[in-house]
């Protein structure tokens, strides 16, 4: 390569750097995570007039993605998801300015697409010719999806019985390797983290840092698409806790460049039964206490020993944010709610969020003004077992016209 790369990899604990070439996912001095530094003085002075040039994306805002080779992108349309307004349940809650921002609406269904173009595109420019990934479902539904599509070998290490099918499915249809593992998830990530030490399998979970430049994303076209306006407050399920430290990376660096005042207060939100980081942030605690059996209906998040806790917690005090649980019922609740009063149907992890919204609105932590954006993660088809289980079956009579009358009351 001429001249110097445009980012680099620097350790959060001790500050060693690491160019681009190099193939790691964590410090190999003191084992802490990675993040990506990109050479500010180095960007185009009008990032903004170039954005606002290309369609809602993820690579719209490329200049901050640490790609060198635009040849060897491998993308499936990823980004560019809707910010919805939320009026019904705005007013249900007395709130004046409430949004979801619906990742659900991805390629594969969920926001690990905005980490896999990327991730994926830099195993290739690392020459990796297989990937592979610990997940609850949905990161190796994507990460099947972009292998398929980058024409690499995908494996993926999944809880036995703990995955939803529609996720299951996705994975196995993209043509991956999938083992089910008799653990859980925290297990599953132990022994496949062993396994990417081979240095012939890159790693693509949250681990990685290249993955989470591709969700930080999300903080950008939520400012791009609430300007001039920027949320007060951004509420986040979270489980291995990638996706809160990714857009609180990506609300930073929109702060540092000049292109937002004042970023947004990160709210994380935790299944009651796999809530390691909210527990450390309620006894204010600087690590968190990893729980051996984590259990949530929410499969997507039953993580019990997170990453990334150590920059989600601080995302969370960085921003003067907080974190809160969230019982199953109260999951289950709102993804009814948000389904039925605003058609959007998510999966229960990322109805996590609204879960989270109601209790803190009825505990006064949200304020009547605040402006707020809920961030679903996970589209709702993807766990059907949970609606035929939580609803009503549909009613059935015979093929006759007076008969459905009476039966509709019409
Ligand atoms: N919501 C959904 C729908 C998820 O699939 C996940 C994580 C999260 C929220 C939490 O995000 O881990 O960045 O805090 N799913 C991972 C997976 C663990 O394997 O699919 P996080």
């Amino acid at each position: 390569m001429v001249g110097e790369p445009p980012y680099l990899l620097r350790c959060i604990g001790c500050g060693r750097q690491y160019g681009p070439e190099e193939i790691l996912y964590t410090c190999t001095l003191c084992g802490d995570l990675l993040t990506v530094e990109y050479r500010y003085p180095e960007l185009p002075s009008d990032l903004d007039g170039l954005w606002g040039k290309r369609p809602l994306s993820v690579w719209r805002y490329r200049e901050l993605l640490p790609i060198l080779d635009a040849e060897k992108i491998v993308s499936l349309g990823e980004g560019g998801t809707g910010l919805h307004p939320c009026q019904r349940i705005a007013e249900m809650l007395g709130l004046r300015h409430l949004y979801v921002k619906n990742d659900g609406e991805n390629p594969t269904g969920s926001f690990k697409d905005r980490g896999m173009t990327v991730g994926v595109t830099k195993a290739l420019e690392l020459g990796m010719q297989r990937v592979a990934c610990a997940s609850t479902g949905n990161t190796s539904a994507s990460l099947a999806a972009y292998a398929a599509k980058a024409g690499i070998e995908c494996l993926v290490l999944i809880p036995s019985g703990k995955v939803a099918l529609g996720k299951l499915v996705q994975a196995i249809a993209h043509g991956a390797k999938v083992v089910q593992v008799q653990g859980n998830f925290d297990d599953a990530l132990r022994i496949v983290r062993e396994l990417c030490t081979t240095r012939s399998v890159y790693l693509l979970n949250s681990l990685n840092p290249y993955r989470l430049e591709g969700q930080k994303t999300t903080a950008f076209e939520i400012r791009d698409q609430l300007s001039p306006a920027v949320p007060d407050k951004v509420i986040i399920p979270v489980g291995n806790a990638g996706n809160i430290s990714a857009l609180w990376k990506g609300f930073t660096e929109l702060h540092q460049l000049g292109m937002i005042d004042t970023p947004p207060q990160m709210i994380g939100i935790q299944a009651e039964g796999a809530a390691p980081i909210a527990n450390a942030m309620r006894t204010a605690r600087d690590i968190i206490e990893p729980l051996v059996h984590p259990e949530t209906v929410a499969t997507a998040i039953r993580i019990g020993a997170p990453v990334n806790w150590k920059k989600a917690l601080k995302a969370m005090r960085e921003s003067k944010g907080f974190a809160e649980t969230v019982s199953d019922t109260e999951i289950i609740e709102a993804q009814k709610i948000l389904a039925h009063h605003e058609g959007l149907f998510v999966e229960p992890a990322a109805a996590a969020s609204i879960a989270g919204l109601r209790k803190l609105v009825a505990s006064e932590r949200i304020d009547a003004e605040d402006r707020v954006v809920c961030v679903t993660t996970g589209h709702g088809l993807k766990d059907q077992e949970i609606i035929v289980k939580e609803y009503p079956k549909p009613m059935e009579v015979k093929a006759d016209l007076g008969a459905i009358k009476k039966l509709l009351g019409i």
